[in-house]
């Protein structure tokens, strides 16, 4: 899919979704049950990552928008201080990352998977070094 999809569309996405929320209670029990950070591959908005972080779960996000990644920000930086402090985004590719550190669960969501059209790009994503670290424990 062409990078800018998401950059072009990120301003009306939270409007477009914003009564889609029977998934987030999914995400967040796992998340709690995992007892360690999380990773959000393609975390978008934020729209799954926040309802986390307002568990106590340490949670980092990925995307490739900046544009989407850029109403996230906006949006965390309206929540309290402990929860803030909880979340970290970044910027790039969940074909190639590498970000140093050990997740207890990994989870792409909201079909963002299907974002990767090719077999190459989407085993790229699940051969990244931080799946694996995840997958030891
Ligand atoms: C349908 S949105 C889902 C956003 C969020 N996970 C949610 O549940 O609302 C798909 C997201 O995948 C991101 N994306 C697409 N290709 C990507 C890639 N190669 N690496 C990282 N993010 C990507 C887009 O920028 C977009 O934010």
């Amino acid at each position: 899919m062409d990078e800018a999809v998401f950059d072009r569309i990120a301003r009306f996405y939270d409007y477009e979704q914003e009564n889609f929320v029977k998934d987030i209670p999914f995400y967040v029990e796992y998340a709690k049950k995992c007892g360690g950070e999380v990773l959000e591959l393609a975390c978008g908005t934020a729209r799954i990552l926040i309802p986390i972080a307002r568990e106590g779960v340490k949670i980092t996000g990925l995307d490739i928008s900046k544009e989407m990644l850029d109403i996230a920000r906006k949006k965390i930086e309206k929540l309290d201080e402990n929860t803030k402090g909880d979340i970290e985004i970044t910027q790039g590719d969940m074909r190639k990352f590498e970000l140093k550190r050990e997740f207890l669960m990994i989870y792409i969501a909201f079909r963002s998977f299907q974002s990767l059209l090719t077999k190459q790009d989407q085993g790229a994503c699940l051969e990244c070094e931080q799946i694996f670290v995840a997958r030891k424990d």
